[in-house]
């Protein structure tokens, strides 16, 4: 089992990727991974446009050569012609996980009602667990604060590193143990 801990994280967005605006989805996701992890992690970052070949393509570099244990995009999951971060996704998962997504858009549909318009999925390739996050900074965070806390025990299973969480920001459910408070 390696004890090197890399996570990446994808930011998929036309404007973005070319400078037109600064990326804030990344950076929100990395800030909460910062807040949320107690294990010494590495980030591995990447900006591209949405273009379902080059999101493929990327994720595939960062679970089979990069080594990353988790994958986490963010933005062009919603119904414009150029949001293809989900079909992208589905083009490299060997198993879909579709309870992250499930889990995604009852929670947000709490906070507003175009959460019905996220097409965000997860799934497995190879030891990565892949997820897709909306691209709006709050909507990271909402989404994530759903489905951390089963990260960590989905990692165990797919044989990748022990992930500890900080209580305080997100208890991390691991069946048969007492969570850590
Ligand atoms: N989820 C939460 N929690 N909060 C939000 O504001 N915005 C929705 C949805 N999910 C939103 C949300 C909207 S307006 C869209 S179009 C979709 O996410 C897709 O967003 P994306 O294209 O940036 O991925």
């Amino acid at each position: 089992m390696s004890t090197d801990i890399r996570i990446g994280i994808v930011t998929v967005s036309d404007r973005a990727s070319a400078g037109i605006y600064a990326d804030e989805g990344g950076p929100a996701i990395e800030a909460y991974l910062a807040r949320a992890l107690t294990s010494p992690w590495t980030p591995v970052a990447r900006v591209i446009p949405d273009d379902r070949k080059l999101i493929a393509d990327t994720l595939k570099v960062l679970a089979d050569e990069e080594g990353c244990c988790l994958i986490v995009t963010t933005g062009g999951t919603g119904p414009a012609p150029r949001d293809v971060t989900p079909e992208a996704t589905e083009d490299v998962i060997e198993k879909p996980m579709p309870g992250f997504g499930e889990l995604m858009r009852q929670v947000s549909l709490t906070k507003v009602p175009t959460a019905i318009l996220s097409r965000q999925t997860a799934g497995i390739r190879g030891k990565a667990l892949i997820v897709n996050l909306p691209g709006r900074p709050r909507a990271i965070t909402e989404c994530l604060d759903a489905v951390m806390p089963a990260i960590p025990y989905c990692i165990d299973l797919i044989e990748g590193p022990y992930l500890e969480t900080d209580p305080a920001v997100i208890v991390a459910f691991r069946p048969g143990q007492k969570p850590k408070t």
